[in-house]
This record gives structure tokens, C-alpha cells and sequence, in this order.
């Protein structure tokens, strides 16, 4: 595993300035140019969740999406996207939240998740954690059970962590690869 992190880690482009001057972007574009490190970022959230008794992996629009999905195949579930505002066409439930950059909605189908079903969220990474705790916050609307947070970075320095780990408890959030920002 420790193996797999250092190849993912390494897949990771830092690029300066964007989307705004000052911000480093942490840009998972480049995990997917490499279907090594793209399937051993799966296999560590497969390894994570595979006995925890997941009944859906639901994924934060954009980059969520892309690591959710493939995690709810492997596993064997069903896969549930978060949205962003206007995006789904069906009856939906909202939440609102605030991000580095921006304040923000996401959206989740009505009837996509069930009560008591045992959910994992997924993104690519975690700053503030206002996107997770918004997330978290969807899933207990509908009045089911979040079984734990997976993103890919995290940025410590900016805190997101307590955030989460406050509703979810310690081990509530995996992460695969720590990195610094500005
Ligand atoms: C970024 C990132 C996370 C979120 C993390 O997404 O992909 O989803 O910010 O920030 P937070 O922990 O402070 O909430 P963004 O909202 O920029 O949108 P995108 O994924 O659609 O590009
Ligand atoms: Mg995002």
C-alpha cells in the first residue's frame, strides 16, 4: 500500500496560480494519464472500503465522479453523483456549502440514496472541507449513514479535517497522499 501511495504521490501535478495567483492547484489530471496510478488509487479506496459493509459510493461533481465510480464497480454498488446546481434532471434534495474559492450548492437525486443505507463520499481532495461536511450533511437528510469520507489529497495546513472528522469521528477520513499548498 505504502507503495502504491508513493506512485500516486508521484502521478500528482502541482501547478501555480490557478485558479487564482497565490493558490498551488493540485491536479489529479495527471493520475489518469497513468492507468498505474489511476488503478492503484481505486485499489486503495477498494482496500479501504471493502469490508465496511458500503451500500452506496456517492461522488462529489467534478473530480469525485471520476474516483467514485470505478470505486462503486469494484465494489459492487451503487454509484451516486453530487451535483452541482441545475445539473440533474430529476426530483432532488440540496445543501449548501462554502469552498476555498467560492460559496456553492451540490444536488442529489431524490430516492438515490435510501434511509439506513450505509454510504462512503468520495472526492479528490479535501481543503477546507466544506464540500465533505456539505455532503455529510445531504446524506443525513435523507436519513441514512455515512460511513466514511475518501480523498484522494488532503491540505492540513487549511484544516478540513476537523471538520469532518467532527461528525464522522477520527478514522472518518482517508486520504491517500498529503500536500502542501499556499
Ligand atoms: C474543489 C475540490 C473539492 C473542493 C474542496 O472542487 O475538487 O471538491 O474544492 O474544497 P473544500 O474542502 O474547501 O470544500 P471545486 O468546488 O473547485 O469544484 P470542481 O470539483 O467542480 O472543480
Ligand atoms: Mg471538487
Amino acid at each position: 500500500d505504502a507503495e502504491k501511495k508513493e506512485v500516486v504521490k508521484a502521478s500528482i501535478r502541482g501547478v501555480p496560480d490557478f485558479p487564482k495567483k497565490g493558490i498551488l492547484f493540485w491536479d489529479v489530471t495527471t493520475i489518469l494519464l497513468n492507468p498505474t496510478a489511476f488503478q492503484y488509487t481505486i485499489d486503495l479506496f477498494v482496500q479501504q472500503y471493502k469490508d465496511q459493509k458500503v451500500d452506496v459510493v456517492a461522488g462529489f461533481e467534478a473530480r469525485g465522479l471520476i474516483f467514485g465510480a470505478p470505486l462503486a464497480l469494484a465494489l459492487g454498488v451503487p454509484f451516486v453523483p453530487l451535483r452541482k446546481p441545475g445539473k440533474l434532471p430529476g426530483p432532488r434534495i440540496s445543501e449548501e456549502y462554502v469552498t476555498e474559492y467560492s460559496s456553492d450548492k451540490i444536488e442529489m437525486h431524490e430516492g438515490a440514496v435510501l434511509p439506513g443505507q450505509r454510504v462512503v463520499l468520495i472526492d479528490d481532495l479535501i481543503a477546507t472541507g466544506g464540500t465533505l461536511n456539505a455532503g455529510v450533511n445531504l446524506i443525513k437528510k435523507v436519513n441514512a449513514e455515512v460511513v466514511g469520507a475518501g480523498c484522494v489529497i488532503e491540505l492540513p495546513f487549511l484544516n478540513g479535517r476537523s471538520k469532518v472528522t467532527g461528525t464522522l469521528g477520527d478514522d472518518g477520513l482517508f486520504v491517500l497522499v498529503e500536500k502542501e499548498g499556499a
